[in-house]
């Protein structure tokens, strides 16, 4: 299994503080937030891992290097514009080529870590799974309907929200998701969502499982 992680995109909603850097690298108790995703991945036993760059790559491969600091080994994707989460996904096809992939938003903090969630989708061989959490406010989030242990729709800030379980940050797929990514259209902010190509797999017969965390 192999890690993709997302440390392209803007960052506009977190200026000024990203205004001259990576929003990746902004510190959360003194350790860039990017720092959790490896280490997080490097836990769950993965040590392949890729991250999709945009603007800030420089200071992102100077923060990262190689990998060599967490004993895994680090390669960059160049995004050549931030059009959105699928289409990350899609440059980074021949780095993940046909492998099982976690994909982590660079910009998520994951208390409890993801090594739970990597296990469950190797034991229950789902073809992706999500990382749901309960808020207060599900209307401002991405929202999962779920049947049971199936994810049965997502929806994107429901005015009625089927359940109060947000999408957080954190993905996983098989191969599947290549066909998913390639027939999506874009969303009405015209960006191809990563949210779009889960419900393609909900739609044509793919199983997609809940993971509900806290923290
Ligand atoms: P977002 O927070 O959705 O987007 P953003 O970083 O562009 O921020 P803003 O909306 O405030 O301008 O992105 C989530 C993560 O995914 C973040 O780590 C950046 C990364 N990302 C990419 O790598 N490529 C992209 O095309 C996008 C949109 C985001």
């Amino acid at each position: 299994m192999k890690g993709l992680i997302l440390s392209g995109g803007t960052g506009s909603r977190l200026r000024p503080i990203t205004h001259t850097s990576a929003k990746q690298l902004v510190p959360v108790a003194n350790k860039p937030v990017l720092f959790y995703a490896i280490e997080a991945m490097k836990e769950a036993g993965i040590d392949e891992i890729g991250i999709v760059v945009g603007e800030t790559k420089d200071e992102i491969v100077e923060a990262v290097g190689d990998g060599q600091a967490w004993d895994v080994s680090v390669s960059y994707i160049d995004q050549s514009a931030p059009l959105g989460l699928a289409p990350a996904v899609k440059v980074s096809k021949s780095f993940l080529q046909d492998d099982d992939f976690v994909m982590f938003l660079g910009d998520n903090l994951i208390k409890s870590g993801i090594a739970a969630l990597v296990s469950e989708f190797s034991s229950r061989r789902p073809n992706a799974q999500i990382l749901l959490a309960k808020v207060d406010n599900p209307s401002q989030f991405g929202v999962a309907e779920l049947d049971g242990d199936r994810v049965v729709k997502l929806v994107e800030k429901p005015k009625e929200p089927p359940s109060d379980l947000a999408l957080v940050g954190v993905y996983m797929f098989d191969r599947n998701i290549w066909e998913a990514v390639e027939r999506i259209e874009p969303s009405p902010r015209n960006e191809l969502e990563i949210t779009d190509a889960i419900q393609y797999l909900i739609d044509h017969g793919h199983t997609v499982e809940p993971h509900i965390i806290d923290g």
